[in-house]
């Protein structure tokens, strides 16, 4: 448990924050030191006494929430052999809300694949003092970090797991006793019951794979009467071979990240769980892999998707639109949703488009891309508008079917693809689809390869708390 009070006194352990304009007003207290510090971004210094240590940490100039969480998180990972597990004071100037970002920083910096809370700040005897926030308002950081840790560490989690490790047994087995843990109504179709249901264009995506299909649907229901409801619906696919329009094997390893979608969905609802929201949010996660086989789809087929519109398969590869599109079209036949928003690692058009420096979204609705754009600033998980103009939508009409589920022309296809899953939606007129293939998974402090980066938790969260 993360234990943060309202304390004055000597402890052995302390961190210093500075800003360059803190530190040009108080380096005269501390002689020599200026030599090695001057309160940038993300400097760190070590002073030691003859019974303490003090980590100087330079915040550099009017910081921004984003900026404050990211020089806590990077410390937290960066010194985490040198320290100790003991009652360490925090010395700043930060109001609350910078307060809690930094403590939000620390403590998501202690992240590791696997998670095992070996840092010392998940040790008993550690504990945080501050000077500037009330006994309350740690108490309440204390607890709001806590609960995006889990929420945030559990999709990491599961995105960072090596195929063999992530099959659709076990991912259902962990959501199943996350429902159990945080009161969700859990409800699971497996192949021939989604078949049955109808939602043929996630059941094709699954017909080649030798695991069973979890069209998994989660609810949170908040304790406040009138809540608003969020749908959410994360793409699932644990692994993505591109089927029978198989990928070529360089970097193929990458698409047990085909799931960043669902880890953003699951580390939003457990910390909105954690949290008691005062909303309501409805999860669908279509989980299936992507695999190659003799029972696999082919290209070529036409298939019935769960709102009755057929489908052209001319590349497997495209299987996230397919397993959205019954996403989507269920979440919006079944339930009533104020806002509706999917998460995918889509499209590799997207990453070529914007790289690993924001993701790609799409909405119908001007207040929704206002409320999605200001919670991507602040939390600094970028995010940027495309367009959904009608013109597009000539490039995925069949012959044979109502669409194709690829368009032939070699550009654009985050837009194709956010197009395509706009005619599954069933006429909600506030909905987004957030392409995330270039940032959910990617370079990170606290390994050498690619991993998970929690894109997409604090995102939600902050929609989520502000609507
Ligand atoms: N999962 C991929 C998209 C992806 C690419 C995610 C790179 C993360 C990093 C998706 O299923 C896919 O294969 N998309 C194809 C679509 C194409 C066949 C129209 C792509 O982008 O190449
Ligand atoms: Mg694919
Ligand atoms: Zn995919």
């Amino acid at each position: 448990m993360i234990k943060i009070y309202n304390k004055k006194e000597t402890t052995t352990q302390n961190i210093f924050l500075f800003s360059e304009d803190d530190w040009e007003q108080e380096k005269s207290n501390y002689p020599n030191t200026e030599h090695f510090f001057n309160g940038k971004k993300s400097e760190v210094f070590i002073r030691t006494d003859s019974n303490e240590v003090n980590f100087f940490i330079g915040i550099g100039k009017d910081s921004k929430g984003f900026e404050i969480q990211a020089v806590a998180n990077k410390f937290a990972n960066d010194y985490k052999k040198n320290l100790q597990a003991v009652p360490t004071s925090v010395h700043s100037k930060l109001g609350l809300d910078l307060t809690e970002e930094f403590v939000k920083g620390l403590f998501l910096g202690t992240y590791l694949y696997p998670f095992e809370k070996s840092h010392p700040f998940w040790q008993e005897n550690f504990e945080l003092h501050f000077e500037n926030i009330s006994d309350d308002e740690a108490k309440n950081a204390a607890l709001k970090t806590e609960a995006i840790c889990n929420g945030q560490f559990a999709g990491m989690e599961w995105l960072n797991k090596p195929a063999n490790h992530k099959k659709v047994d076990q991912i259902s087995e962990f959501l199943k006793s996350t429902a159990e843990k945080y009161d969700l109504n859990y409800k699971v179709l497996n192949r021939e019951e989604s078949i049955k249901e109808g939602l043929g264009a996630f059941a094709a995506v699954n017909q080649g794979s030798s695991q069973e299909a979890a069209f998994t649907i989660l609810e949170y229901k908040s304790e406040i009467e009138n809540a608003k409801t969020i749908g959410l619906v994360g793409k699932c696919v644990l692994f993505d071979t591109g089927g029978i329009s198989i990928k070529p094997s360089a970097n193929l390893h990458y698409m047990k990240s085909d799931m960043g979608g669902a880890s953003a969905v699951i580390g939003a609802l457990i910390t909105a769980s954690e949290l008691k929201l005062p909303v309501n949010i409805i999860a669908i996660l279509p989980i299936t892999d992507n695999a190659v086989s003799e029972k696999a789809y082919l290209p070529s087929d036409v298939i019935t998707a769960y709102n009755g519109k057929t489908i052209e398969v001319l590349d497997t590869d495209a299987e996230g639109r397919m397993t959205l599109a019954d996403g989507l079209s269920y979440l919006s036949k079944n339930y009533e949703t104020d806002a509706l928003i999917d998460l995918a690692t889509l499209t590799g058009s997207s990453v070529r488009m914007f790289g690993y420096t924001c993701g790609a979204y799409f909405s119908n609705n001007d207040d929704l891309k206002k409320t999605l754009e200001k919670s991507a600033d602040k939390t600094n998980q970028r995010l940027w508008n495309l367009p959904l103009w009608d013109i597009w939508k000539d490039d995925f009409t069949s012959d044979v079917a109502d669409f194709k589920n690829i368009s032939m022309k070699p550009f654009g296809d985050c837009i194709i693809a956010g197009k395509f899953l706009e005619q599954f939606i069933e006429g909600h007129e506030n909905w987004a689809h957030l392409d995330i293939a270039g940032v959910a998974f990617g370079n990170v402090g606290y390994a050498k390869d690619k991993m998970a980066t929690g894109y997409g938790v604090q995102l939600l969260l902050d929609v989520l708390e502000n609507y």
